[in-house]
């Protein structure tokens, strides 16, 4: 065993831990155990969270906000005191700031679409400036690009260094008085990279500018502080984070979710309604049209418990030694070349490469068979890829639940890879 595994030890009780993850026992290939890498684009699920599913749709199902009987109150208080969690999860100063979508993509559309609709301060026009980066999820980019060609505002992006860290050397160019809103991923979902919040949150306010984080691939790892961060909107989802798909959450400041006009129409978001006009609720439900995702916020509520009892911070700091330990084994293969930063300093837990010209798609074929999951291909942040003239990446990503041997088997992959390719 390496120093590096050693230091591993004592962070998470690992293996109690994948103990509460069924789909961690599992086989494939003829009995090979699933080396399960891939939580950056989905996490496991702890049984905890499956009984609450199940839980809430045997004994709970109505619908919310509508029914004066008793299990319909039950339904309605189960998801309320999700929205109450996640509040809690992110350090929101108000439960009234959380708005449930069905994932980060549809909170940033959300995002880009209430400022689409707004009025001045926030409305967006041919004179106005929106700003994104080159390092971001294409659910971070399309939503922009859309509102940029239906209002005729400019789209501007901060740019990629080598070494995968974004190039802010223009930021005073980039973020101007004319931007109004500034749209980055807190963590880079293909280069792992954790970028200075800081350091442009301090630009943006300066000209006044808006600023929304995708935190997507932060929610999951790390503590994740909405006060502290001080943008105006933050996007994550729950199935990264060992919820269940079909949930996502926007965090944005009070006084903006009271100014800015709704995006979706329909019942539930509604103060009155008559065939001329209609008047809205107050957020969040001013931004809930129709019926919720109940039963998923339910299950992102149980998310939400299992990994505060089992602690963020230390979450993050099993993971950062994980990926310490993998980046170091990933470098002692040959050809192997890290497509981000090859450090654990201010980066997450997702760590794409290529071997030398063997295609991703062969890597990840090969690697399947001996019962390793990783995602192969420009992983929806293809300008990543152009930017490093490569069609695709291999990805491996950890999660509370990787373990060192995990890493070792993927190196072991790797070799035989090497070896079934020449
Ligand atoms: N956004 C997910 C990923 O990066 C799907 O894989």
């Amino acid at each position: 065993m390496t120093d590096a595994r050693q230091g591993l030890s004592g962070l998470l009780d690992t293996e109690a831990i994948r103990k509460d993850f069924p789909l961690l026992d599992r086989t494939v290939h003829d009995g090979k155990k699933v080396v399960y890498l891939d939580s950056a684009a989905t996490s496991q699920k702890p049984r905890q969270v499956l009984d609450a599913l199940n839980t809430y749709y045997e004994r709970h199902n109505a619908n919310v906000h509508r029914g004066v009987y008793t299990i319909a109150e039950e339904a309605t208080a189960l998801y309320e005191g999700a929205r109450d969690k996640v509040a809690a999860f992110i350090n929101a100063p108000s439960r009234d700031e959380v708005i449930f979508t069905k994932n980060a993509s549809e909170s940033l559309n959300l995002v880009a679409n209430m400022l689409g609709w707004a009025d001045e301060p926030y409305r967006v026009d041919r004179d106005t400036e929106i700003v994104t980066t080159e390092m971001e999820h294409h659910s971070n980019i399309v939503p922009w690009q859309l509102l940029a060609q239906r209002t005729g505002a400019k789209l501007k992006w901060f740019g990629i260094t080598d070494d995968g860290r974004l190039d802010l050397s223009n930021i005073d160019e980039i973020i101007t008085e004319k931007t109004k809103i500034v749209s980055f991923t807190l963590v880079s979902n293909i280069l792992g990279t954790v970028n200075p919040v800081e350091q442009i949150i301090r630009r943006a306010q300066q000209v006044g500018a808006l600023v929304c984080i995708d935190a997507s691939q932060a929610a999951p790892h790390m503590v994740l502080d909405v006060q502290a961060l001080q943008a105006d909107f933050v996007a994550f989802t729950g199935h990264k984070m060992v919820g269940p798909t079909g949930i996502g959450v926007l965090w944005g400041r009070q006084e903006l979710l009271e100014d800015l006009p709704p995006f979706l129409g329909g019942g539930e978001m509604i103060e009155t309604v008559s065939m001329h006009s209609s008047t809205y609720a107050p957020a969040p439900h001013k931004f809930e049209a129709g019926t919720p995702p109940i039963a998923q916020a339910v299950g992102l509520g149980a998310a939400v418990d299992y990994l505060t009892s089992i602690g963020m911070e230390k979450i993050h700091q099993h993971e950062k030694a994980i990926t310490e330990y993998a980046l170091k084994r990933l470098l002692e293969v040959p050809d192997l070349r890290i497509i981000g930063p090859t450090t654990a300093e201010d980066r997450g837990a997702a760590i794409s490469f290529t071997l030398g010209d063997i295609h991703p798609h062969d890597v990840g074929q090969v690697l399947d068979e001996q019962g390793i999951a990783v995602r192969v291909g420009h992983h929806c942040a293809r300008p990543v890829c152009l930017r490093y003239g490569i069609p695709a990446t291999t990805r491996a990503s950890f999660y509370l639940y990787s373990t060192p041997a995990e890493v070792d088997a993927l190196v072991d992959g790797l070799e035989h890879v090497r070896n079934f390719f020449g």
